[in-house]
């Protein structure tokens, strides 16, 4: 091929590119989507949750995989009346009718934001204040809601969350499928998300491999309860 036939080629390709778009045929990647919902930026540095959570599962899980629930709950919700809602309404308005693209989109993008924010360096430890009085309340001591919540984490099949919620003053411990959230309308136990525990597998599988318990012990040491009681109170 000569020069002039591989420019005739090459412009052919970009002017067949340009007009399938202007068909309405789209073939943009869904991160280049703009829409009313931004990345947070991680509020530490990726290394800061070592040794529990490793840095190159930080930058992953932020920003791509965290990213793409972005992207795609932008694209999800382009030219509906969702565009004009917050995050939290749309994720309580989410029901058995609701698209799986809203669904897993909008649950995404609301629990990676809340996670990033209940965890943090130099935290671990226990809960102190109003948070403390009401777990020991409904469990005892903090080793016995830790052992529940530990079990719903670890128990939960295939991907999801393990969440404590708070229902008026009541504490709960569930957990939920893919991205789904207490919040939802079709939460089968509702509730006010007080804290977190991603365990998808891309959330500590590079560290961790198939062994979900070691993460979640290690994740003890960097939940961060000056927040969560925050989201208690
Ligand atoms: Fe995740």
């Amino acid at each position: 091929m000569n020069r002039s036939e591989f420019m005739k080629l090459a412009f052919g390709a970009s002017a067949a590119l340009f007009s399938t778009r202007s068909f309405g045929f789209n073939f943009r990647p869904a991160s280049s989507y703009d829409g009313p919902f931004t990345l947070p930026p991680l509020p530490y540095a990726y290394g800061a949750l070592e040794p529990s959570i490793d840095k190159m599962t930080m930058e992953i899980h932020h920003d791509k995989h965290h990213q793409g629930y972005v992207s795609n709950l932008n694209k999800a919700i382009d030219g509906t009346p969702m565009a004009k809602m917050s995050l939290d309404d749309i994720v309580m308005s989410v029901d058995n009718k609701t698209s799986m693209a809203v669904r897993n989109n909008a649950g995404g993008h609301w629990n990676h934001s809340f996670f990033w924010k209940i965890m943090g360096p130099n935290a671990g430890g226990v809960p102190t204040g109003a948070l403390a009085t009401a777990i020991n309340k409904k469990y005892g001591s903090f080793d016995n809601f830790k052992e529940e919540f530990t079990k719903a984490a670890t128990t939960r099949f295939g991907s999801g969350w393990a969440w404590l919620i708070k229902d008026g003053n009541s504490l709960d411990i569930i957990s939920t499928p893919n991205q789904d959230n207490p919040m939802m309308a079709l939460a089968e136990k509702k509730g006010t998300p007080i804290m977190g525990l991603d365990v998808w597998e891309h959330a500590y599988y590079l560290k961790y491999q198939n062994k979900r318990a070691d993460y979640v012990k290690a994740a003890w040491d960097v939940f961060d309860w000056n927040n969560i009681g925050k989201n208690f109170s």
